[in-house]
């Protein structure tokens, strides 16, 4: 039985914190050098339709750790340049037998459109403006991590969440854990009130990071802004660049987060983004760990402390066999 791993707004409390154990103990495996699950039978495709640095050599260390190989496709060097449909190439990639996708692509919700036409798992690694789920996993294990806890906590997301998928996967994920969300940011950079998304929203930075715990930085996102979103990229920097200034309203031992790419100088500074207190770093490393979960989850694979894992159907007939001997 394979899965998708396709938004966190599908994924409940429960998935989340299986996945975040999985994570932890894929860690705490590559760390100390211990055996990792062998998933050397299965090719992977690496579907990039947009620009990655970081979630796609995450995606490939992850593949490396399990012994997985990869197929990578992208789109200058493909027949889709030649007009073929996402459909017909995902139809394509199932007959070349591949086992599972990894796909990044402009258009929201293009990896339920994959999963639709493929068979074996698809991982979303960021579809459009709407989720980018192995980022907001990778960002709550890093939480978890520098703050010992993933509740009760006072998240700001600040800058451009209109065209942030990882805002909204971020907002998803934290909320449904129990923390308070907050988006900051300009009207123009803000989705609109009927967006239905779990976080109250903040126009002046200093009320918005006011005692936060954690403080996620998002890039400006210009490739997806039409026009007039920003009159400046000074008067942004100004108004919402999160620094020693600004980071004197939030908590003392507040978090500063941010996805990658960064525009130094703009979102962040450099003392707030190589500072004691950032977790930029620690966010790209964990990302290795929760793509490796996310591929052994998407397989089949649980956590060892449950029981049913992968192997159990194999172990059931051995039991009848003892007992019918008995
Ligand atoms: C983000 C993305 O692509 O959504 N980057 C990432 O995956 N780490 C954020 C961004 O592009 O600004």
């Amino acid at each position: 039985m394979y899965r998708n791993l396709l938004t966190i707004r599908d994924m409940d409390r429960a998935q989340i914190e299986e996945f975040l154990d999985l994570a932890v103990e894929m860690k705490s495996r590559v760390l100390s050098g211990k055996p990792l699950p062998d998933m050397g039978r299965l090719t992977l495709g690496m579907l990039f339709f947009e620009p990655s640095t970081r979630t796609r050599v995450s995606f490939e260390r992850a593949a490396h750790y399990l012994g997985m190989r990869i197929a990578n496709f992208s789109q200058p060097g493909s027949s889709m340049n030649k007009g073929e449909t996402l459909k017909d190439t995902i139809l394509t990639l199932r007959y070349e037998r591949l086992n599972g996708l990894v796909i990044r692509h402009r258009m929201s919700g293009s990896p339920l459109l994959a999963a639709q036409y493929f068979t074996g798992p698809v991982l979303n690694a960021g579809d459009g403006m709407h989720e980018h789920p192995t980022q907001a996993l990778g960002d709550a294990l890093t939480v978890l991590e520098r703050k010992g806890r993933l509740s009760e906590l006072r998240v700001a997301i600040v800058g451009d969440v209109l065209h942030s998928r990882v805002a909204r996967s971020n907002a998803w994920l934290f909320s449904k854990l129990g923390n308070e969300v907050r988006f900051v940011g300009p009207r123009t950079l803000m989705p609109a009130s009927g967006a239905m998304l779990p976080a109250n929203i903040y126009y002046d930075l200093e009320e918005g990071i006011d005692n936060a715990d954690v403080v996620m930085c998002l890039r400006l996102q210009k490739e997806r802004m039409e026009g007039t979103a920003l009159s400046s990229i000074a008067e942004y920097a100004k108004l919402y660049q999160v620094n020693a200034r600004s980071l004197r309203f939030a908590a003392p031992d507040c978090l500063v987060m941010h996805p990658g790419p960064l525009n130094r100088g703009v979102e962040l500074d450099d003392l707030a983004a190589d500072g004691e207190q950032s977790a930029i770093t620690q966010q790209v490393e964990n990302g290795i760990f929760v793509r490796m979960a996310g591929l052994y989850w998407a397989f089949g694979g649980k956590r060892k402390s449950r029981s049913e894992g992968p192997k159990k159907p194999a172990a059931k007939p051995k039991a009848a066999k003892t007992k019918a001997k008995a």
